[in-house]
């Protein structure tokens, strides 16, 4: 079923022809407060207000033509300017093929650079999403880049890779912010873990190693998961390793698993929503309903009336 899901999220077709269908767009309501950024930020005003932190991304990824990533880079710019006047200012995650990795990294390049320097005037972040494996080394090479320059850039690492223990060695020599999520393509076994408890094992692993580096000032920790019980496993080795529960922040998705997400808020975990908008919600959708197959049940259900 993963497969066959994720298969869909990259085909033409039907990128094409499902979102026009009404019982599409009403199951993806669940995991978006909206396609417009006044939708999101409506979202985010209530998360705000109970004490979390939000993540904006806009969906959309894999453009052709690089004037797309020029409108991108604005949107966001944009999206900073809002985001600063909010009780909390609004941090921002991009795909870096949605700012034209495919076409000129040199472009990319330029354009995370004039973001995150933004956004640190609005004493916000920028991070960076993590695509499928042929993106890791462009994409660490990015932030390899910003990171020379700037302190608030944050880049998202997926557990499920066996390559990801070594990049992150690497990246713990520049102070990383890393967003540590297990994973949401289809990758082969060869460079990837397909079992869950492979994943899953991996992921505390590579969370420990980073808890202990946030511990010491060396490193910014999000454990993007929904998955509780193994944030509060880890919770458990880094309390032992003497680091405050403070440095260990929760990520979620919006409209997955928030009951929980405040649970370990009040818990003490830092927690964050991220909020995704945006009418090119086609394959991120798909992406999600390969993650939990009951989504697809769920979508299912809004056919009948
Ligand atoms: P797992 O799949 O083990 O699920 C744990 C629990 O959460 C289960 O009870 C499950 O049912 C529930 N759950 C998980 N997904 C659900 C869903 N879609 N709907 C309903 N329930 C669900 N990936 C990537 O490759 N690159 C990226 O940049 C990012 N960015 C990112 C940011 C943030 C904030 C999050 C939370 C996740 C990502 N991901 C990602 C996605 C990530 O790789 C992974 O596919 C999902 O988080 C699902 O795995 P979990 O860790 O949640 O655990």
């Amino acid at each position: 079923m993963r497969r066959i899901l994720l298969w869909m999220a990259r085909n033409p077709t039907l990128r094409e022809r499902l979102p026009r269908m009404r019982f599409v767009r009403r199951a993806v309501r669940r995991f978006m407060p909206g396609e417009t950024v006044a939708d999101a930020f409506r979202a985010a005003d209530a998360l705000i207000a109970s004490g979390q932190g939000v993540l904006f991304t806009r969906l959309g990824e894999n453009l052709t033509a690089l004037s797309e990533a020029d409108a991108v880079a604005a949107h966001y710019h944009a999206v900073i300017d809002a985001g600063r006047t909010r009780a909390r200012p609004i941090e921002v995650s991009v795909k870096p093929t949605q700012l034209g990795l495919d076409i000129d990294a040199e472009a990319t390049y330029r354009h995370c650079d004039a973001l995150a320097r933004h956004a640190a005037e609005a004493a916000t972040w920028l991070w960076l999403d993590m695509e499928s494996s042929p993106y890791v080394d462009p994409t660490i090479e990015l932030y390899e880049r910003l990171r020379a320059d700037h302190e608030n850039v944050g880049i998202c690492l997926q557990a499920y890779l066996r390559r990801t223990a070594a990049d992150l060695q690497r990246l713990l020599v520049i102070g990383p912010a890393v967003r540590l999520v297990k994973g949401a393509y289809d990758e082969p076994a060869s460079i990837a873990y397909r079992r869950k408890a492979d994943a899953d094992a991996s992921y505390q692993t590579l969370a420990v190693t980073l808890a202990l580096a946030a511990r010491d000032g060396r490193a910014r920790l999000g454990l993007g998961t929904h998955d509780a019980d193994l944030v509060r496993r880890i919770g458990t080795f880094a309390e032992a390793a003497g680091v405050p529960r403070a440095k260990l922040e929760v990520h979620m998705l919006y409209g997955i698993r928030a009951p929980e997400l405040r649970r370990l808020q009040r818990e003490g975990y830092p927690s964050h929503t991220l909020v995704a908008y945006g009418t090119a919600w086609y394959p991120w959708y798909m992406r999600r309903l390969a993650e939990r197959p009951a989504n697809v049940l769920f979508a299912l259900r809004q056919v009948i009336p």
